[in-house]
């Protein structure tokens, strides 16, 4: 588990993602504000440029002047006047054009959309796609809806949940619905609440109402070692959860230290060792010398220890490089698919969450916007503009 399970807070005040570095949203708004921000800076320049030739254009047409003044006795002032005005004007028009047409280029090349991982020119602000989400909004799904995409069967259940953070309320009357070995990715913009609900679900907010279940267990007041324990829920943190000082082995000890037994947990650490000869290769190594996609299969295979039936992955592909991305998706795959875990993921990068997902939702406000099959949702043109860029 990550860092703060082995002495996990039962209901933390502090936002528990800041120490292990929520760089999903910070780093999107701040890049965004930092593009806008170059951007000015270059139009502020090529502003400044053409003021700059304009009054060195007026200058030379001043000193043509002046010398065909000196030479032409005939010639009037006014006719000197004549041809500074005239020739200033030429230049003005000629320093404007071009950056007018450029403008005009740019803007017939400008494609607005979301903030997801298409080719995107301009990104929509974090505020935008809120706004612009809460409008799909409408009228969230049924429950008989949910129920359906769960096929009728589901294993995870939340009703009615309203849940947050001391006394603020962050999930209002929040549902959820999904079968044993289904998996289902919540996407929707930064503070909707996404890993509020992975929070909700492994014991970390405050519950003001409603329940959850895991088959017919009422797990909503267990604590988050209970529900490691008990419950068979083991939560995957948003990212740098492993201890880089300690070996690759250690680390996923650490994953069954809840276990009764410590040969029991030795057993389960040499099953994922059986599993993934990556991380067997580097047992004794400290994990801090794996590199990004090694350290996600070892959080990941930390929570496997405990031999879990659900799985709460935050932000599984973040930070990661697309070789190492493809790698976890296909790892969690296999844990789904070859091993019938039941996962729920949160996911910045829509697209890769709703194409692996079998359901997806759209969460805003922290209330359900849509929910569908995730290549339903994939296809969904709202979706497409809102959060996969384009
Ligand atoms: N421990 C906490 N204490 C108080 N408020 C919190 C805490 N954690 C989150 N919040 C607040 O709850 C709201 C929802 O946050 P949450 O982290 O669930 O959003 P998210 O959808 O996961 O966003 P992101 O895409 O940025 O990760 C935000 O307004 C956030 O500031
Ligand atoms: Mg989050």
């Amino acid at each position: 588990m990550g860092q703060d399970t082995p002495t996990p807070p039962a209901r933390p005040a502090i936002n528990i993602e800041q120490p292990i570095g929520r760089h999903a949203s910070g780093n999107r708004a701040e890049q965004a504000a930092k593009a806008v921000a170059k951007k000015a800076v270059a139009k502020k320049a090529v502003a400044k440029k053409a003021v700059a030739k304009k009054a060195s254009t007026k200058a030379v047409a001043k000193k043509t002047a002046k010398a065909v003044t000196k030479k032409s006795a005939a010639k009037t002032n006014a006719a000197a006047k004549k041809a500074v005005k005239k020739a200033s004007k030429a230049a003005a028009k000629k320093a404007t054009k071009k950056p007018a047409a450029k403008k005009a280029k740019a803007s017939k090349d400008k494609k607005i959309s979301g903030y997801g991982m298409g080719k995107v020119d301009v990104v929509m602000s974090v505020d935008q796609v809120g706004k612009e989400a809460a409008k799909i909004a409408k009228e969230g799904p049924t429950l008989k809806a949910l129920d359906q995409l769960a096929k009728n069967d589901a294993f995870l259940t939340i009703e009615d949940l309203c849940a947050g953070y001391g006394k603020m309320q962050i999930l209002h009357n929040f549902s959820l619905k999904i079968g044993k070995g289904q998996s289902l990715c919540l996407i929707g913009p930064n503070g909707a609440g996404k890993s509020t609900v992975l929070h909700s679900i492994f014991g970390f907010t405050n519950i003001f109402s409603g329940k959850i279940s895991v088959g017919d267990k009422d797990v909503t007041a267990l604590t988050p070692s209970q529900k490691l324990a008990n419950a068979g829920i083991a939560y995957i943190l948003q990212d740098k959860s492993v201890f880089p000082g300690m070996t690759v082995e250690e680390n996923l000890m650490m994953g069954g230290f809840l276990k009764n037994k410590p040969t029991e947990a030795k057993a389960a650490a040499e099953m994922v060792f059986d599993k993934y000869s990556r991380l067997a290769e580097r047992r004794d190594k400290p994990a801090g010398v794996l590199s990004g996609g090694e350290r996600r299969l070892l959080e990941i295979s930390r929570a496997l220890v405990m031999e879990p039936d659900v799985l709460l992955v935050d932000e599984p592909s973040i930070g990661l490089e697309p070789r190492f991305i493809d790698m976890v998706f296909e790892i969690l795959h296999d844990l789904q698919h070859r091993d019938g875990k039941t996962i729920v993921m949160v996911e910045q990068n829509a697209k890769k969450g709703l194409e692996f997902a079998d359901i997806g939702y759209v969460l805003v406000s922290g209330e359900t916007a849509l929910a569908d099959n995730g290549d339903k949702l994939l296809k969904n043109p709202e979706v497409g503009r809102l959060f996969l860029g384009g």
